[in-house]
């Protein structure tokens, strides 16, 4: 499906993010979006085995040990694409994060997810990352809306959000629990299909 299916986008595309694609490999810029391969598990341990990385993501135990690194590859190559394409983001010839969508076909909407290792921070890879995962979501699938939500202390995922175009749409108060065991407020952002502009400035 991931062959076909970019193949489409990139042929179709309205974007010039799809730069060229080889292998199921997607260039767009400096990234290369990928699937994941057993080869990651050093890699993602290395940049997901950091607490200020995981602050946000109280589901990632830390620290992040080899054990966890291999479960973590295993679930990213194993799980379905076609519900859960999970893209490596490759920079540099390394695998630095994930941008991933969460298909929902029943109510025709898709959750997007990204991180990166602290080491890349501050260099706009997120957006760079998200936007044409985006366009292929759309494109790819029979969505109508996709839509992200982070803890409303999570100032940078925040910022990617805006940078991506998308509309603050909703705040759930006391959604969860932060690693500290507090409660924590939830912020959603949403973008619609025809609000969607993939060339966007971000
Ligand atoms: C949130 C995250 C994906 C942002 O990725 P990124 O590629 O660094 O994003 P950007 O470079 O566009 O930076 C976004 C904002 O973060 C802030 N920022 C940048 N570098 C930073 C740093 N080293 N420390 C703190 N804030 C920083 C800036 O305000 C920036 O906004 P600006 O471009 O308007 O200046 C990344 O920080 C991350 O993966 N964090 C851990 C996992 C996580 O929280 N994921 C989101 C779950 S919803």
């Amino acid at each position: 499906m991931w062959c076909s299916t970019v193949r489409e986008a990139v042929d179709s595309s309205r974007t010039e993010e799809f730069v060229y694609l080889i292998e199921s490999r997607l260039r767009i810029k400096r990234l290369i979006l990928r699937r994941f391969s057993p080869d990651d598990v050093d890699e993602a341990q290395k940049y997901r085995d950091d607490p200020e990385f995981a602050k946000f993501l109280p589901d990632i135990p830390q620290p992040f040990t080899s054990a966890d690194a291999r479960r973590f590859v295993e679930t990213n190559i194993e799980g379905p694409w076609d519900r859960y394409p999970t893209f490596a983001i490759e920079y540099r010839g390394n695998l630095i994060g994930t941008v991933e969508l969460e298909i929902d076909a029943d109510d025709r909407t898709a959750m997007i997810g990204y991180a990166i290792g602290r080491e890349q921070w501050g260099k706009g890879i997120a957006v760079e990352a998200a936007r044409p995962v985006i366009t292929w979501g759309f494109e790819s699938f029979d969505i109508s809306k996709i839509w992200a939500s982070t803890d409303s202390h999570n100032a940078q995922s925040r910022r990617v959000l805006e940078k991506l175009g998308m509309r603050h749409s909703d705040t759930i108060l006391n959604h969860h629990l932060d690693r500290s065991g507090n409660s924590g407020d939830e912020v959603v952002y949403e973008v619609l299909r025809n609000e969607w502009e993939p060339g966007g400035a971000g």
